[in-house]
């Protein structure tokens, strides 16, 4: 696995000034006299997450000659919108850990951290409302009411270990790759792009999204703690299937397809017994495979781009997504 910390310095080099405005944004513009939410909202915003919807968003305005400020403002607000779906995620997931922290729910109970989700969610429909551009409220409000739908359809999926690659996929396309897909068409809009660019814009974001989501679910079981921030085996203890346990099942043997079921149909089950499971039947170089897929149709996507700096951070953060430990 690829040094995550180096690649990633090499990748926001061409826009690191313009990232040193939007972490001033991300923590300067949520302002909220209420003082848990301020606090909430300081503690999650300041707990080092990784930025990289409005880093896209940034990277593909670049890339597309944008010269003004305004994708500063559009990457605050994704990130916020970001924000609020962890803060709501690690209520209905029920954890307590989260980029190597207690999560806000842990520290300050379900109610505080989803009441304080809405006003994130809220803060950035009024800051979308803002832009007076009726296209970039389209997209915001689309892309918040998907990402409900897929926690949703994901609910319904508990417990079932017939979940195949298509369903899966619904799943993490809505619940996240829509964001990232939003990202890039915001970047679009703000650049002036044609509806053909940015359309391929969005095929590489939700391209990105799927890989990143396919690669969070193999953390989920061959991660390593220290780096990813987050709990092992919180996918299995929600009874949710993923990648990984999906094609475990289409390769193991009878017995172990059992253990599998007892686990996500009925909450039985020894983690260390299931990783040992998913890594003997090949499933984690099938995930990598899935994603790569998305790594080249991504690649694919983007072709149209003139060559820059930009254009080349945007392929090596595919490249990155894939190869990522946290
Ligand atoms: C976590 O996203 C939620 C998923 C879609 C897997 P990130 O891994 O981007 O979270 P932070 O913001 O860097 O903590
Ligand atoms: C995160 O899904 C997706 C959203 C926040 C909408 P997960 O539940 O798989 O993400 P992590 O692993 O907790 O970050
Ligand atoms: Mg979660
Ligand atoms: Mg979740």
């Amino acid at each position: 696995m690829a040094n995550t910390k180096e690649a990633m310095l090499k990748i926001i080099e061409p826009v690191s000034a313009d990232l040193v405005l939007l972490d001033e944004a991300v923590k300067n513009d949520l302002k909220s006299d209420i003082e848990l939410i301020q606090r909430i909202c300081d503690y999650i915003l300041s707990s080092g997450g990784k930025r990289i919807r409005p880093l896209v968003l940034i990277l593909i305005a670049r890339a597309l000659g944008y010269k003004g400020k305004e994708h500063i403002f559009l990457g605050a607000m994704v990130e916020y919108i970001h924000t609020a779906s962890l803060l709501h995620d690690d209520v209905v997931d029920e954890s307590d850990v989260r980029r190597g922290k207690p999560t806000a729910s842990f520290k300050w109970g379900n109610s505080a951290a989803v009441l304080t989700g809405d006003f994130m969610y809220s803060r950035s429909f009024e800051m979308m409302v803002r832009t007076g551009n009726l296209r970039i409220c389209e997209i915001v409000a689309g892309s918040v009411n998907r990402i409900s739908e897929g926690e949703v359809i994901q609910l319904l999926n508990i417990h079932d270990t017939t979940l195949d690659e298509k369903r899966y996929f619904e799943v993490i396309e809505r619940k996240t790759g829509i964001l990232f897909e939003s990202a890039a068409r915001l970047a679009a809009v703000v650049a002036g792009a044609t509806r053909e660019q940015e359309n391929r814009l969005a095929d590489y974001a939700l391209s990105l999204g799927r890989a990143f989501q396919i690669i969070d679910d193999v953390l989920d079981y061959a991660g390593d703690v220290s780096k990813t921030g987050k709990a092992l085996g919180n996918d299995l203890k929600e009874s949710k299937m993923t990648m990984p346990l999906i094609y475990a099942l289409q390769n193991c043997s009878p017995e172990d397809a059992q253990i599998i079921r007892n686990a996500i149909g009925y909450g039985e089950y020894d983690l260390d017994q299931i990783i040992g499971i998913i890594k003997n039947s090949g499933a984690i170089e099938r995930c990598f495979e899935a994603a790569r897929h998305e790594l080249q149709k991504g690649t694919e996507a983007i072709s149209f781009l003139p060559p820059s700096n930009y254009k080349n951070s945007l392929i090596e953060l595919l490249t990155l997504t894939v190869e990522r430990d946290k």
